[in-house]
């Protein structure tokens, strides 16, 4: 929108969150609840956009996208404080200001539109955003004149019974003429409850100067919700998760149980993929078509390309599973592994920095932590490389085509060499070349009748 700039309010602590981290850092589906909210307005394309920060201002501002601009409030005394704190950023802008809370992250782009088109249209110099709830406990109230105008606004703290029966509540959200907020701001007192600037004031401050006070009421109450404590959280939760798995499923994404299924707002999903209860989806993982999660998989920051299959309760970290390849059951990617196209990680197998070429197999009960692992190589059940040695990791190179026995260990650092077998239970200490036996069993002895004459001893020594 031409025009239009925007001041989002971040500063406070969020007291009632009982948190010694400030309510918009506190994550919804994944990410800080401002970023909701900045997002949201930043689809309005505004010229120009500050965030007001107080609490822990250096991470808040750390996380600000590109071009908004912070505007510190160091002492937090209320809303329209903050306000001020935000208009000084905006040096002589004159335009439409859309001004908004950062906990009301619910509240979506097109409602934000909304409010600015009436705001716009009927040349208001205060246009309030505000929604009809069957609790509106705790909200400030819309009060209305005999013509249904918008009077002023009463916190709930400082309503009257009569005042508190009212259900249209102050969503937190306002378009003001940039030059009439600056001009109320002057005349905003602490004279309540709080002992707060209230920002609420400029309504019946402007309407007593003869300015003109929109109220702009949302036909989505729902997304009214304020963030005060982690209940609130708990709610917005809820709500922003069913929004993204909807999102998905409109693209062509199965999702059996949605809402046992649980996708950060930051994944993205290709269609056909087939997601089953219990999933937990997260960072900013990518996963590809055709993709099946079975129940119960813990994924953070990681890729799953076309057709890759985690059979279930299986934990990838900060990892890549390449086309067609299948995880799981019970498998753990630690960070930094790989597992090439067609490969497969199964039960109890964990990797840490793990590089598993394609069509490698390590199917049952291994550690492959520091690896390099060739095409085709078979990893036998119980292989581990023993990666420490209490100072320093070293790496395991296996080179393609090798097979694994069951139950080896690879004192690391070493290297196996194409196509080389590694006989079950070896110990390798050291490099192996290519299309060698590699063996460091000690020989069999059988001791013929030995386990029947040492039952018999040990039946006599009984009896005496
Ligand atoms: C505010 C409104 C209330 C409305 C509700 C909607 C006021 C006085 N009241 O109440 O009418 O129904 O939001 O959710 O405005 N903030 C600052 N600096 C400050 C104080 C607050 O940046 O000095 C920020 C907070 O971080 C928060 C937002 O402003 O993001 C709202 O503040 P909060 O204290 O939560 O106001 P409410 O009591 O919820
Ligand atoms: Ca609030």
């Amino acid at each position: 929108v031409k025009g239009l700039a925007v001041i989002v309010l971040a500063a406070g602590l969020g007291t009632r969150m009982k948190s010694s981290t400030a309510k918009v850092l506190h994550q919804i589906a994944g990410r800080p609840m401002l970023l909701h909210t900045l997002g949201n307005a930043l689809a309005l394309k505004p010229e120009k956009t500050v965030a007001v920060v107080g609490h822990q201002a250096e991470k808040v501002i750390g996380l600000l996208p590109e071009g908004v601009t912070a505007a510190i409030q160091k002492e937090q005394l209320g809303t329209a404080h903050a306000a001020s704190a935000g208009l000084k950023k905006l040096g002589g802008f004159t335009g439409a200001l859309l001004l908004c809370s950062g906990d009301t992250p619910l509240l979506g782009a097109d409602t934000f539109r909304r409010l600015v088109q009436a705001h716009q249209k009927a040349g208001a110099d205060v246009s309030v955003l505000t929604a009809h709830l069957a609790d509106p406990a705790g909200y400030g109230r819309i009060i209305r004149g005999g013509d249904g105008s918008v009077q002023r606004i009463v916190e709930h703290k400082d309503a009257t019974a009569a005042e508190r029966a009212v259900h249209e509540i102050n969503t937190g959200t306002y378009c003001f003429k940039a030059s009439a907020l600056k001009r109320a701001l002057k005349e905003v007192r602490t004279e309540n409850s709080q002992g707060e600037f209230y920002l609420t004031d400029v309504v019946a401050i402007t309407k007593k100067r003869g300015g003109t006070v929109l109220g702009v009421t949302t036909d989505r109450p729902e997304e009214a919700l304020g963030i005060n404590s982690r209940v609130d959280l708990a709610n917005a939760e809820k709500t922003v998760r069913r929004r993204v798995n909807e999102r998905h499923m409109r693209s062509g994404v199965t999702i059996i149980d949605p809402d046992a299924t649980y996708i950060d707002a930051g994944v993205m999903i290709g269609a056909d993929t087939v997601i089953h209860p219990g999933n937990h989806i997260t960072g900013e993982t990518v996963i590809g078509s055709g993709v099946a999660l079975f129940p119960g998989n813990f994924i953070l920051d990681s890729t799953l390309k076309d057709g890759a299959v985690v059979k279930g309760y299986s934990v990838i970290e900060s990892s890549c599973v390449d086309e067609g390849a299948q995880i799981g059951p019970f498998s753990h990617l630690r960070p930094g592994s790989r597992v090439g196209a067609a490969a497969r990680v199964g039960n109890f197998v964990e990797l840490k920095k793990a590089l598993l070429a394609e069509g490698v197999k390590a199917s049952h009960l291994s550690y492959l932590g520091d690896t390099v692992i060739g095409r085709d190589v078979n990893i036998g059940a119980g292989t581990i490389t023993c990666n420490y040695d209490g100072f320093n990791k070293y790496q395991t190179i296996i080179e393609d085509g090798v097979f694994v026995g069951s139950d080896t260990q690879f004192i690391a650092p070493v290297r196996v060499g194409r196509g080389s077998v590694v006989a079950a239970g070896t110990t390798v200490t050291k490099d192996v070349p290519a299309d060698a036996l590699a063996i460091s069993r000690s020989p069999q002895v059988n001791r013929e009748g030995w386990a029947r004459k040492n039952r018999q001893e040990k039946a006599k020594g009984k009896k005496a």
